[in-house]
């Protein structure tokens, strides 16, 4: 049988600009090139597992709008369930991104829907939808959405994996009920109050419900495991566009947990597949081999 994921998070249209170097206030400069697709960390996540094999379903919530077929038809086509997403009055989120000559990307939300997305109805979907393995869930929705699905997935015995992406207040009872945290360095400064390093890290783990896996760009990621701080090193590639990487990481690891993969045999699979993809240009677009 395979793995059974569902992802309850974000669908984002992304529309992105490639640009040598990003525009200081008030500076005009010509791009090299423009591109739409699809993203939101939850679908992004969502099509990776996808492609990766597992089972997936989405819970997210869309507008009225052209991009509600074309992201339904995007994720049935990546072969991610898109029976229980929601629709509202209005539009789908957008995310404009810019990627500078280096990779690096700087991103802005609309959320539209995806802020409009219904808990009861989506604690409902997770009936409908029976046994998981695993349930992920990002910071691009409603605090309590997340509260209430990862509540009702512990409940049932699933496993859970939060990333805390963009970074945002988190609460007692969301930590309680997660069982990986899966921060970049970025936000677990932001989210835990001090810089990452092995120290931080160790002690938030010890403090910490969830295990905690902090990603690290370029330089791969860190978890403890035994009492002992491990840093896993990424291939080194020439990147393209970063945009997704974290994603592509998260849906990879929920794969490899929901396929019974030993923690470090998920990481280094997550690694994998998060640094191919930031030598393509495009967010889902970068996922496949
Ligand atoms: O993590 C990358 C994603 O962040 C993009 O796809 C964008 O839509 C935003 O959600």
């Amino acid at each position: 049988m395979n793995p059974k994921i569902c992802i309850v998070g974000s669908a984002n249209i992304d529309q992105i600009s490639y640009v040598d170097t990003i525009p200081s206030d008030g500076e005009t400069v010509f791009g090299d090139s423009y591109q739409m697709g699809f993203g939101g960390k939850g679908a992004n996540q969502a099509v990776m597992a996808g492609l990766l094999g597992a089972d997936v379903y989405m819970i997210a919530c869309l507008g009225t709008d052209v991009y509600n077929k074309m992201t339904v038809d995007n994720l049935n086509n990546n072969n991610v369930n898109t029976d229980f997403i929601q629709t509202v009055n209005g539009s789908s989120g957008v995310a404009p991104i810019w990627v500078d000559k280096t990779g690096q990307n700087r991103i802005i939300v609309i959320p539209g829907a995806n802020n409009l997305i219904d808990a009861d109805t989506a604690i409902d979907s997770l009936s409908n939808i029976g046994p998981l393995d695993v349930v992920v869930g990002q910071f691009e929705i409603p605090l309590e959405v997340n509260e209430k699905v990862f509540e009702y997935a512990r409940n049932n015995g699933v496993q859970t994996v939060l990333n805390p992406a963009p970074a945002g207040d988190v609460s007692e009872k969301l930590l309680n009920n997660t069982s990986w945290f899966i921060p970049n360095e970025v936000e677990f400064e932001e989210m835990l109050g001090e810089p990452f390093n092995e120290n931080a890290l160790l002690k938030h783990s010890k403090e910490t419900k969830p295990e905690i896996i902090v990603t690290l760009g370029e330089k791969g990621c860190a978890e403890v495991s035994d009492g002992k701080v491990y840093i896993h090193q990424a291939k080194k590639v020439t990147a393209i566009d970063t945009t997704g990487a974290g994603d592509a990481f998260v849906g990879s690891f929920a794969y490899g947990l929901a396929s019974k993969m030993s923690k470090q045999d998920s990481i280094q699979l997550a690694l994998e597949k998060a640094t191919n993809s930031v030598t393509k240009k495009g967010t889902q677009s970068s996922y496949k081999d």
